[in-house]
């Protein structure tokens, strides 16, 4: 019996080792072939180690996927790839990939990505007033701006979160893919999360985890006790459920909706358009509202934002009872109402300096106000404004949503409180300024 067992493994041990090199051996040594040309020449000039190290250690190199699969771009890329510059002495290589060249191979992730707000995210990014302002090194040249908006340019960057050239989904899965973009002054998803309790029981029980597991396989035997299975949610858990390459959340950046049942809410939400230049005095829409509609930077029915709404509250779901996940997120749509009313009335303040001839209006700012130029605002006043809205309002309701009480209240909630003291002086003071220098006229 023994002797029997002891045989039949020595017997399929080298039986595997003979199997897998007929399996895999020609599929590796195929991908070398297919690069052989290019790997021969970089290799003899000492040039992109990195690239051909991390390649052979990708699931692409088991699979027999070469350079040129990926480097020669197929016809269907976008013209700025086919025009692109590249440094290599094969002139059909570009520097530059684009996903047309994936979804030969992997359709259903391009077709998901560009149904998601990532694809749009240089299209937003160029839509913005302020974007002309800006020197090109921080757009074009994707040191600032378009260091994080790269994500939608040329139809999209898929090594965002799996990098080159090992394009692992290990990778993908963990948290810390996101956190080079979502982090900072406008939107620190990274902080708040990892903040949170479901950011605590990452870093405490993470690293048991098993993230080779498909997003889709986490829960699937929901009773099923298994410590290597995440118990707390990451950002994918909560923003790519299944895998889903789709992003897109029911809110979004600004957390405006047009669709408002709320009359009380739909006028503090005018106020607010307002001042980003996208309503007029009258309430309708301006030339703006295209800008708004291209990057669907503002949700313009119910359904898509219910639609959202409801994926969140299944993820959610998969945890905590359907009624306490519901609460928590009805209660973050409250904090969002809470801190508009502070919003208005500062954005009203300001306008009524425009209105009364206080300060003076540029020629070329839609209405009084312009928040969609960012810090391009020549006054204090607008200044302190700005920074109301992106960074504080931001924090406030994204702290919510978020589970980080902190930045809810501290970095968002009491800042915007202490904006609005502020704002208010000012104008005060702007307005007894302008009295007396007309007294002095007279
Ligand atoms: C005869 C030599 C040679 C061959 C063949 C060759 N390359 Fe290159 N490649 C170079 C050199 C030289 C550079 C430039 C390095 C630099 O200046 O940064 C380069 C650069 C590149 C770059 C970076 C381009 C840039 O602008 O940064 C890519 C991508 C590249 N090669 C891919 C390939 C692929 C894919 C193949 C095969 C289809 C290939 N190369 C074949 C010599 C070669
Ligand atoms: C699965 C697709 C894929 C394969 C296969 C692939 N690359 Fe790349 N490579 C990329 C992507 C994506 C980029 C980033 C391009 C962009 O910014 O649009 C890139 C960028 C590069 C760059 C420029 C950036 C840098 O860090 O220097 C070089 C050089 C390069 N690849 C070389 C290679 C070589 C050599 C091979 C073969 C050993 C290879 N690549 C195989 C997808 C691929
Ligand atoms: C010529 C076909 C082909 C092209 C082109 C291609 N891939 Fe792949 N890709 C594959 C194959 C085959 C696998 C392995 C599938 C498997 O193991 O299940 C794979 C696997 C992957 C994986 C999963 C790796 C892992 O760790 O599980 C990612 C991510 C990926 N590809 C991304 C990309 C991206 C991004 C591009 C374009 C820049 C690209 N691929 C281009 C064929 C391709
Ligand atoms: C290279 C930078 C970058 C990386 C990495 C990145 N994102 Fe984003 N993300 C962006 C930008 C820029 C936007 C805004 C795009 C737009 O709406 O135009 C965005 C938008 C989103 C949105 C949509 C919010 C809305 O408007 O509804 C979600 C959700 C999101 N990202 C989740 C993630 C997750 C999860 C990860 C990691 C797995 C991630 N992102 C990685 C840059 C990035
Ligand atoms: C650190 C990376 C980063 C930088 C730098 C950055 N952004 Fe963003 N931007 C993002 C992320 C991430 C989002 C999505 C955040 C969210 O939904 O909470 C975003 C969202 C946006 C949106 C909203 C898109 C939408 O449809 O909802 C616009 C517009 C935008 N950014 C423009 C800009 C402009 C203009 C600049 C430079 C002045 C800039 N961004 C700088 C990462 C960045
Ligand atoms: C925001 C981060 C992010 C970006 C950007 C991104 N991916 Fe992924 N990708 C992931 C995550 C997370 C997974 C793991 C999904 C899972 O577990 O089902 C993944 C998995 C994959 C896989 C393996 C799928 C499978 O079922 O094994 C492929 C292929 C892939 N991505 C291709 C792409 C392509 C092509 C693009 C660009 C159009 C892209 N990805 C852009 C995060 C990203
Ligand atoms: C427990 C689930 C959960 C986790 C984990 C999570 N988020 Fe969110 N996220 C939400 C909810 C809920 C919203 C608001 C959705 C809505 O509009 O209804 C949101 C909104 C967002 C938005 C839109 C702007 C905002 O903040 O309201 C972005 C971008 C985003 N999350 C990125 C991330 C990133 C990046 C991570 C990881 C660092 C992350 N999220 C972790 C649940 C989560
Ligand atoms: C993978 C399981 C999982 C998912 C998905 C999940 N949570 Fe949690 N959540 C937990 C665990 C575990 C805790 C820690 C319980 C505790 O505080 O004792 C927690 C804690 C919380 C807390 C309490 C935070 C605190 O400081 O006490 C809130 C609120 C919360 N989750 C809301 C949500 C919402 C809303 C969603 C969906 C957007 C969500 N969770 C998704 C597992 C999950």
């Amino acid at each position: 019996m023994r002797t029997a067992f002891k045989l039949s493994t020595l017997l399929i041990f080298p039986a595997l080792v003979v199997i897998s090199l007929v399996i895999f051996y020609p599929r590796a040594s195929k991908a070398i072939n297919n690069s052989e040309e290019c790997l021969n020449c970089h290799v003899s000039k000492g040039i992109t180690a990195s690239a051909i190290r991390d390649w052979k250690l990708s699931k692409h190199f088991e699979a027999g996927v070469a350079c040129a699969d990926c480097h020669i771009p197929v016809k269907e890329a976008v013209k700025e790839i086919h025009e692109s510059k590249s440094n290599c002495e094969d002139k059909r290589v570009r520097r530059l990939v684009s996903p047309r060249n994936c979804a030969q191979c992997h359709e259903d992730k391009v077709n998901e990505f560009e149904r998601g707000k990532h694809a749009l995210a240089w299209v937003a990014m160029m839509a913005m007033p302020t974007t002309k302002d800006q020197p090109s090194v921080l757009i074009e040249g994707e040191k600032g701006c378009g260091g994080c908006h790269r994500i939608g340019r040329d139809e999209g960057k898929c090594d965002a979160c799996h990098t080159r050239h090992r394009f692992s989904t290990i990778e993908a899965r963990k948290p810390e893919a996101c956190m080079t973009c979502h982090m900072g002054f406008d939107h620190p998803q990274w902080e708040m999360w990892s903040t949170s309790k479901h950011g605590t029981i990452y870093f405490t029980e993470g690293k048991n985890w098993d993230f080779s597991k498909p997003l889709k396989d986490w829960y699937k035997e929901p009773y099923k006790a298994d410590p290597s299975t995440p118990r707390a949610p990451v950002c994918q858990t909560c923003h790519m459920p299944n895998g889903d390459h789709g992003v897109k959340t029911a809110w979004g950046f600004l957390a405006l909706r047009v669709a408002e049942k709320d009359p009380e809410w739909a006028k503090l939400r005018n106020t607010i358009m307002r001042g980003l230049g996208v309503l007029d005095e009258k309430g309708n829409f301006t030339e703006r509202v295209k800008i708004v509609e291209a990057g669907k930077v503002v949700r313009l029915t119910a359904e898509e934002w219910q639609a959202e709404r409801d994926r969140m509250l299944k993820v959610c779901s998969q945890c905590h009872s359907p009624s306490y996940a519901k609460e928590q997120l009805d209660k973050a749509d409250e904090v969002i109402k809470e801190s508009d009313k502070l919003m208005a009335e500062a954005i009203e303040i300001v306008e009524s300096l425009y209105k009364d001839g206080i300060i003076e209006r540029p020629k070329d700012y839609p209405l009084h106000t312009d928040l969609l130029r960012f810090y391009e605002v020549r006054h204090p006043i607008e200044q302190k404004l700005y920074v109301m809205f992106l960074e504080h309002r931001m924090r406030s309701f994204q702290g919510a949503f978020h589970m980080n009480p902190d930045y809810q209240h501290w970095y968002g909630w009491a800042e915007m409180k202490r904006d609005l003291a502020e704002i208010k002086h000012e104008a005060e003071m702007l307005r007894k300024q302008f009295a007396q220098a007309k007294q002095k006229k007279k």
